[in-house]
């Protein structure tokens, strides 16, 4: 069996999905990610990586709306890859299907809400079980999600987002301690304002992007190399005993 350890990453064409899965390659780690509209870019990364870096990357779609397609994912997967080590449970959903969960408090509506569950705390159960599956196979591995300072602070038009990261966050806690015994390790990146498509998609991006550097003690916005390196160091064996932790990587700006 090779040795070459395995990442399986959700919504890896862009953003911080992107890095993540860049910094993952650029350490010797095969990389199979997913994408939702972008086929192009993800074939594109496909060969950009496996170029560079001498590693096997694979690109699968997926929607995260209908989380039960993780089964077939990681069943692909299977056909691929030898071993799964880490999964990074990253993707999330924009436009239309946020409509009534990205918005004011009294314009919340169940649907907007509900599909920001599924693609939150849904998508992270079913591919952290598929995940946790092989994981065991090879003696332990780690997981992590992608979670928001937007569950501690107040951010305009994030309650969606926000309760649904704080929700995420109790769930990475409750699989750390049952998946602890297979010595799987299972935490949360919580980050401050990131500059992605996503982050311009806020109604108030300009504005955003303002007070995130005037709060920031470093002075600057956050970008998605920051987060890379985190979700690495969480990985690694140099963080071989923390689980059911969120480390927040917000350039200092939650506290402002
Ligand atoms: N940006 C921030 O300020 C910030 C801060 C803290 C936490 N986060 C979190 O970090 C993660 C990544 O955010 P980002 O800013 O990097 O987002 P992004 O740049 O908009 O990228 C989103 C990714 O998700 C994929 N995706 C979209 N809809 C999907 C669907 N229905 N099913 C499956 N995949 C789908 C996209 O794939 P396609 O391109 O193929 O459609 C893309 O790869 C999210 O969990 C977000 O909440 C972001």
């Amino acid at each position: 069996m090779s040795e070459s350890k395995t990442l399986v990453i959700t919504g890896a064409t862009k953003g911080i999905g992107k890095a993540i899965a860049q910094k993952f390659a650029s350490k010797g780690v095969n990389v199979a990610f997913t994408y939702n509209s972008n086929a192009e870019k993800a074939q594109e990364l496909v060969e950009e990586w496996s170029r560079e870096y001498g590693v096997k990357v694979k690109a699968y779609a997926l929607n995260i709306l209908e989380p039960e397609q993780f089964k077939r994912l990681f069943g692909e997967i299977d056909e691929d890859f030898e071993r799964v080590d880490y999964f990074v449970s990253n993707a999330m959903i924009y436009g239309r299907a946020v409509v009534g969960g990205y918005g004011k408090f009294m314009r919340l509506k169940p649907r907007g809400l509900n599909n920001i569950y599924t693609a939150t705390v849904d998508a992270f159960v079913l591919g952290a079980q598929e995940a946790a599956k092989r994981m065991q196979k090879v003696g332990g591995g780690a997981i992590v999600t992608m979670s928001s300072t937007g569950n501690m602070i107040y951010i305009e038009n994030y309650a969606g987002h926000g309760t649904n990261k704080a929700a995420v966050e109790a769930m990475m806690r409750y699989a750390a301690v049952e998946l602890g015994e297979y010595n799987i390790r299972v935490n949360a990146v919580s980050g401050g304002p990131i500059e992605t498509d996503a982050l311009k998609a806020f109604t108030n991006y300009e504005e955003v992007k303002a007070e995130t550097i005037k709060r920031s003690a470093l002075n600057r916005m956050g970008y998605p190399e920051d987060i890379a390196g985190a979700v690495w160091f969480l990985c690694s064996e140099e963080a071989s005993w923390i689980t059911g932790h969120t480390l927040v990587v917000d350039g200092g700006t939650s506290f402002r």
